[in-house]
Formats: structure tokens, C-alpha cells, sequence
């Protein structure tokens, strides 16, 4: 060590130190480091030696991150200790420990809700017009525990581990609180803990099937009793925060889980269908996500400047949603195909179609696929696909050029 030389000069806070200690040589310099390397050795063997570094900070952040996590007051401690003990105190470990353990079990959980996807009649449905639509079965599952404070939510697979504000107007948030207010549940002391094989905004009605399971959830949980009209009713108020005017084909998919034409013409109706066979649709999503609410909101101001052009386009949307049930009865899928190609084109002349749901259209449709289609709110989003025979080669073409599928028929 040195207390002179032009290095020091050139950094002003080894001067700056010099000048604090006050060594005037080099040997008074390297005792002062010496002495304080000791102190700091010292110290650290005493924690070590006594109540030791383990028990005191690590646990102590490794209870935050447990908490983070969202681990339930039974599992708690078995949480922090495995933390402690796996020398990896983050919220990825505490995650992975959680699922170790079973908790949240939502695999064994009663508290589920179906995703959907919209074979014909997007937006149409919106005035009264029929849709087609298919059930994504279980595509949300949870259960609500009691906590200590608050109400948490965590969705494991969207890394979402938080607390509700029930304050806040918009979002899951607002969502939560319209199910708490009509179930008559205290904002306070809950934990709701979810799972979600569906991806948030990609138009397969993730945002309905997280309200009917939450809603089923409160219900397992109180022993309410709510029947599935009362679900889906509730479903469709969040669904109105969410989606602004919305027709009620997405909750109403989410409580019933069935194939289904479904229409609201000032109430909630449905038709379910009896398929002999699940059709073989492959559904695709990229890393464009769809706004519903916006969409919505955007063929309504089209609609409001062109009445008489939308209207005839919702009426022919209309009849081909009929049309569609027939072909799906029959398991006529080539027929289907044609009609979904078609409705896609009705869907791109009402403006939600995006370049890149062109792009996943025509990879469909070039791999074999008897039709494909943007499916939901579009914007973004999800293509739909009817694939017979060739659902392989389809979801090959689109997993190669990078895009998500559910292939409906292998589930
Ligand atoms: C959204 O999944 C389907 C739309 O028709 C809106 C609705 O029906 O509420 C675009």
C-alpha cells in the first residue's frame, strides 16, 4: 500500500480517504487495513459462532419471500426452513417448493372454469347475433384459503403473486371486488390462489374463466351454494368491467364448459350441442395480445358511422354461426372449414384482423387446414383452425414459425 504516487491523486476518493484516516505513511496505512480486515473477520465468525447468519438475516428474507410467494400459513414454516436450506432464497425456489408441496393444490382443486374459443360470430354476438363456440376445458383451476389479512391473488403461471387493492376500478382488482360484493364476503382475509393454462389476452376468454373460478372458489370455500346461473351471472358483471359492452359468450363458456350457440338477445341464451367427437381445431397465439374492450369499443364506433354495411355483415356473420352448428352436428369439417374461411373474411371487413393473424391464417391454411380464422376479439390475438387430418402437420408449420397451439381434439 501506498499513501503517495500519482494514482492516488488521480482517484479523489482514495484522496478523500487518506485525508479521513489521517495515516501520514504507508505502514500506518497498512495497519488501519489490517486492524480493519480483523474487526471485520471478528465479527462475522461471532455471528456465525452464536446466533448465527442463517437464523438471523437469511431467514428473515427468506420469510419475505416466502410471503412474495404467497405460501399459506400451514405450509409456512416448511417453506422458510426449505428456503434456508436450499442456500437459494428467491421467489423462483420458494415457487418451485410451494409446488413441491402441493400448495396451492390446484390440481385436486373443485373450483374450475373453461376457456373458450369462438368458432363463428365474434362481435355479431355483440348485437344480438349468434356465435359458435367451443369450451377450452379446465383452463383455470384454483381455490381460496383463509389468511391472516388483506385478499392475495397469485396465478402461478403468470408469475402474478400480489395483494388485491379493492379500491382500484379496473383490472382483476375490480374484478375481485364485484365478486366479494355480491357473494357478500368481507374485503379481508383470503387468499385466492389460481392456475392458468391459458395465456392473459389472447382472446381464448382467460379474463371470464379467472371470475368463474374465483367465484367457485368463494363458493367451495363459504359453502354458499351458488348454481351455475348465479356464476355465470356474476362472471358477467366482471366480464362488462373487462370488456366494457360484451355479449356474455365468454363467461357463459367459462360456467358451462360445452359446445355451445350461444345468443344474447337482452338475456343469456344457449344452445349446447351434442358432437359425437371433439373436432380436431388447433388454436395458435404469437406474442400479440388483443385488447377486447378496445375492439369492441372500435366496431361500435364503425358500426355507429356505417349502419346499414355492418348490420348487413352481422346478419350474414349471423347465418353463417348457423350454418356452422349444422356442419359441426354432422362432423362435416370440410363444410366448416369453408364457413370459418369465410367468417374470417367478414371479421378482416369489420377491421380486427392484424397482419400478423393474416400470417397464421395463411400458415393454416397452407398446411392443410380446411379453414382457419381469427377467433375472439382480434386485434391480436388467436387464429383458429379446423384441421382434419392434418391437425399434426398444421401445428407443426405454426410451432416452427414460432407460435403457441392447443390442439383441442388431443386434450
Ligand atoms: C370476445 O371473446 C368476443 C366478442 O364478440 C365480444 C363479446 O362477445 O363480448 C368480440
Amino acid at each position: 500500500v501506498a499513501t503517495v504516487g500519482g494514482t492516488l491523486r488521480a482517484n479523489p476518493a482514495a484522496s478523500m480517504g487518506l485525508a479521513l484516516i489521517g495515516a501520514g505513511t504507508a505502514a500506518e496505512l497498512a495497519c488501519l487495513m489490517a486492524a480493519t480486515g480483523l474487526a471485520q473477520n471478528f465479527a462475522a465468525l461471532r455471528a456465525l459462532a452464536t446466533s448465527g447468519i442463517q437464523q438471523g438475516h437469511m431467514r428473515l428474507h427468506a420469510r419475505s419471500v416466502a410471503a412474495t410467494a404467497g405460501a399459506p400459513r400451514e405450509h409456512f414454516d416448511t417453506v422458510v426452513d426449505a428456503l434456508v436450506a436450499s442456500g437459494e432464497v428467491k421467489l423462483r425456489k420458494a415457487q418451485e417448493i410451494l409446488a413441491a408441496i402441493g400448495a396451492p393444490d390446484t390440481d385436486h382443486a373443485a373450483a374450475r372454469a373453461s376457456g373458450k374459443v369462438i368458432v363463428l360470430g365474434e362481435h355479431a354476438v355483440v348485437y344480438g347475433k349468434h356465435a359458435l363456440a367451443l369450451p377450452v376445458a379446465d383452463a383455470v383451476r384454483g381455490r381460496v384459503e383463509k389468511a391472516d389479512s388483506g385478499i392475495s391473488l397469485s396465478i402461478a403461471e403468470w408469475g402474478v403473486h400480489r395483494r388485491i387493492d379493492v379500491k382500484v376500478s379496473e383490472g382483476i382488482d375490480a374484478a375481485v371486488a364485484i365478486i366479494l360484493r355480491e357473494l357478500e364476503v368481507p374485503d379481508s382475509g383470503y387468499a385466492i390462489r389460481l392456475s392458468s393454462r391459458l395465456p392473459p389476452g389472447m382472446g381464448l376468454g382467460s379474463s371470464a374463466a379467472l371470475a368463474v373460478a374465483i367465484v367457485r372458489a368463494f363458493d367451495e370455500l363459504l359453502g354458499i351454494g351458488l348454481d351455475d346461473e348465479r356464476v355465470n351471472a356474476i362472471a358477467f358483471e366482471c366480464e362488462k368491467l373487462a370488456h366494457g359492452t360484451p355479449s356474455g359468450v365468454d363467461n357463459t363458456l367459462a360456467t358451462y364448459g360445452t359446445p355451445m350457440l350461444f345468443s344474447n338477445d337482452g338475456g343469456l341464451h344457449f344452445e349446447p350441442l351434442e358432437l359425437s367427437e371433439t373436432p380436431p381445431l388447433v388454436v395458435a397465439w404469437g406474442a400479440e395480445p388483443g385488447d377486447t374492450k378496445e375492439q369492441v369499443a372500435l366496431v361500435r364506433n364503425r358500426r355507429d358511422e356505417q349502419p346499414d354495411l355492418m348490420g348487413a355483415l352481422f346478419e350474414q356473420m349471423d347465418r353463417i354461426a348457423l350454418q356452422g352448428a349444422d356442419a359441426l352436428r354432422r362432423a362435416d369439417y370440410v363444410q366448416l372449414g369453408t364457413l370459418m374461411d369465410v367468417g374470417h373474411g367478414l371479421l378482416n371487413a369489420i377491421g380486427v384482423s392484424t397482419p400478423l393473424l393474416e400470417t397464421m391464417v395463411a400458415i393454416a391454411r397452407s398446411n392443410g387446414a380446411a379453414g382457419a380464422k381469427l377467433t375472439g376479439a382480434g386485434g391480436g390475438g388467436s387464429i383458429v383452425a379446423i384441421c382434419p387430418g392434418s391437425g399434426a402437420a398444421v401445428t407443426a408449420a405454426l410451432q416452427a414459425a414460432g407460435f403457441h397451439t392447443i390442439n383441442l381434439s388431443d386434450e
